[in-house]
């Protein structure tokens, strides 16, 4: 493997109220083995997640944010799948990556939830709703049959869905696709993770179903105290839902902040970038405002160039970011920038204005 195997010098960026860290990605690498020789869509990716936070990851289609979270879940085909040999994902004391297949199935749903992005294929539609939250009731919990009825309704109240009882017995057809949403959320919950990992979970809903999905997993993360992975390409959603942000370009981290941070303080030019390019910038986007678009586009995962991945791209670019692969640098604890020149003095040691 090439430069996925290098080690990264800076852990996570941690949050300003730092508490316990229940998930920790350390260089993780992703390739994929394709007729055209290795593919590695992720490279050296580190963060953590800490108890009770939402932390975003966000970045344009392509750069490795699905990659990143199922590798996390080993949800990615083994057979063509390689993770760096010095890649880690802890949960706890254990390395998800060493994991056998039994030993995942145990993690996920009973230690980590998920929630994916299309609601109606992660739903079996030839069985009700009910039995498949007893699925999982019964794979993760010893509950007696009448317990488990009992707990899934109780779920589907939870996520505030209206009619519970009788949508129990229901078809996933019969639901809207902001239902089919919050029975996802309540199969993901309903054995109490320690995380949720929610991939884009808003994206196929109209906005105003994903305001209100939006609000019921905030409500349940302040309730339940469950720590979220949010994947999306919606800014508005990582305002209003986020603590921390993890941007990611060409399959690495290039920013790690505080949400707030992140909007005021990029100090990636291409966080900057991105913000620069919505209208009406602020510190709070509009509700379904997506990711702009930045002129020029993402190397592919056979032309990533030898330095800096977003040089093409980059008002910035200086002769040393062609050269060289900029570091993960960390000036405050808080937060840490991939770049040579980092934009703002606050965020690191040399900024475009010394450089
Ligand atoms: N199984 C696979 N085999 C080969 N390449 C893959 C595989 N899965 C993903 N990729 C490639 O890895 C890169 C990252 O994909 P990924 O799905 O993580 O992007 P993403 O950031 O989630 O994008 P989007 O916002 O569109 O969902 C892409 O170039 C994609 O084509
Ligand atoms: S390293 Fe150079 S090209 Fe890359 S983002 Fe920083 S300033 Fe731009
Ligand atoms: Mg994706």
């Amino acid at each position: 493997m090439t430069d996925s195997d290098t080690p990264t010098q800076t852990p996570t960026a941690a949050p300003a109220t730092s508490g316990r860290v229940v998930l920790s990605v350390r260089n993780l690498s992703t390739s994929f083995r394709t007729d055209h020789g290795l593919a590695t869509a992720v490279t050296d990716v580190s963060f953590d997640l800490y108890a009770g936070e939402a932390l975003g990851i966000v970045g344009e289609s392509g750069c490795g944010k699905s990659v990143t979270s199922k590798s996390i879940m080993r949800l990615l085909p083994e057979h063509n799948t390689r993770y760096g040999s010095n890649s880690e994902v802890l949960l706890g004391s254990d390395n998800l990556l060493k994991h056998t297949a039994r030993q995942m199935q145990e993690v996920r749903g009973n230690r980590i939830g998920m929630i994916f992005q299309e609601p109606m294929t992660a739903l079996n539609p030839v069985f009700t709703i009910g039995w498949q939250i007893d699925e999982a009731l019964k794979l993760h919990t010893s509950l007696d049959r009448h317990q488990r009825r009992q707990k899934g309704i109780e779920m589907l109240k939870m996520v505030d869905m209206p009619s519970a009882e009788r949508r129990y017995d229901e078809y996933p057809h019969q639901l809207s696709g902001g239902m089919r949403q919050r029975v996802l959320i309540a199969m993901a919950l309903c054995c109490e993770p320690e995380i949720l990992i929610a991939d884009e979970p808003t994206t196929a809903l109209d906005v105003t179903i994903q305001a209100q999905i939006l609000k019921l997993m905030n409500e349940l993360r302040a309730r339940t105290g469950t720590a979220v992975l949010l994947i999306t390409h919606d800014l508005g959603v990582v305002a209003q839902t986020c603590d921390r942000v993890v941007v990611m370009y060409a399959g690495q981290v290039v920013e790690t902040a505080g949400v707030s941070d992140l909007f005021h303080r990029p100090a990636h030019p291409y966080t900057s970038a991105l913000l620069k390019s919505i209208p009406q910038s602020g510190a709070r986007r509009t509700k379904g405002e997506r990711l702009p678009t930045i002129d020029g586009l993402v190397p592919g995962l056979f032309e990533m160039p030898t330095g800096c991945r977003f040089a093409d791209r980059c008002e910035f670019c200086e002769q040393k970011c062609r050269d060289e692969q900029p570091g993960v640098t960390s000036a405050q604890p808080d937060r840490n920038v991939r770049c040579h020149f980092p934009l703002n003095p606050d965020a690191s040691r040399s900024t475009h204005e010394s450089a």
